[in-house]
């Protein structure tokens, strides 16, 4: 795993402001939780391929739905309290298109339970959920993680390697992506030539881009501070390129960029190449919006 760019050491830091708070709660310096950076272990009828005829039991979709389990959704069933497209359904193994409107205690359930998916992407890999060119997508390395149809929340470069999340949760996905939400990221980039201290500090102070001042949070020379052409950039802008078009600003070429750090959830356990499921307690993080 790469080494993250050691913005702790004072000495190396430039942090334009000052107070710091904790992304998701859950980078290095949190407790680390017992279920931690696990990944759950996948039931295996949640990765088969889909049914033919498109239908799921309907005890598969409230749990899916994430009402209960699947023998739970039984006795549910049984007991009346689930309508299908407005008509009490108790026959059990009734089975149900995803577009049917399935209601159980007065609340319309979704067809899909939701995904949450960290991802340590490699480099050659474009964030799109789809290419007309046919060329390699971070989709094409979750595959594994359910037949979902999860996107990525926002975007790294085909070359940018690093942490990033795909999820079907829109909501979340809007809460994670929009500016007003300030979500940080940590940012690892090899420049072509060494970072001079002055350009370091015009870097802090503000760059405009897009009409746009983008402030970093704070930048500093990574490790022990000796390779100037490793920095660390944290950033809540969500700019498409902003890291490469910072540096390019100042006559700077980005030849490797890592993205270390990723709304509090790092790369801890998780080799480049691989993913895993949030757990619980991130997701709960994400969603209060501790970021
Ligand atoms: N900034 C960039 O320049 N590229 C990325 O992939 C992400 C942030």
């Amino acid at each position: 795993m790469a080494k993250q760019p050691n913005l702790m050491s004072k000495k190396n830091q430039i942090r334009v402001n000052k107070k710091k708070k904790t992304d998701a709660g859950l980078s290095k310096s949190r407790p680390k939780s017992k279920t931690g950076f696990r990944p759950h272990k996948k039931k295996t009828d949640e990765t088969a391929p889909a049914k033919s005829d498109g239908l799921i039991r309907l005890n598969k979709f409230l749990a899916n739905s994430g009402v209960c389990s699947r023998r739970e959704a039984d006795v549910l069933i049984e007991s009346g309290a689930v309508s299908v497209n407005g008509e009490i359904v108790t026959r059990l193994g009734t089975k149900v298109k995803p577009s049917d409107t399935v209601f159980y205690n007065g609340q319309k359930l979704r067809a899909e339970k939701k995904v949450y998916v960290l991802l340590n992407k490699p480099k050659d890999f474009i964030t799109t959920t789809d290419d007309p060119q046919k060329r390699k997508t971070v989709l094409d390395l979750v595959r594994k993680a359910g037949r979902e149809r999860i996107f990525p929340v926002g975007r790294l470069d085909r070359n940018t390697t690093g942490l990033l999340l795909l999820t079907n949760d829109g909501e979340l996905a809007k809460k994670l992506t929009h500016p007003s939400h300030g979500v940080k990221k940590l940012y690892e980039a090899h420049l072509d030539k060494p970072l001079t201290k002055a350009d370091m500090v015009a870097i802090s102070e503000g760059v405009v881009l897009d009409g746009e001042k983008v402030i970093p949070d704070a930048i500093a020379y990574a490790g022990t501070g000796e390779k100037k052409e490793k920095v660390g950039v944290e950033l809540h802008s969500g700019q498409n390129r902003v890291v490469k078009r910072i540096f390019e600003h100042f006559g700077y070429k980005v030849v490797k960029l890592d993205r270390s750090v990723f709304a509090g959830l790092t790369k801890k356990d998780l080799p480049r190449g691989k993913w895993r499921f949030l757990t619980e307690k991130e997701v709960g993080y994400l969603m209060m919006g501790k970021q």
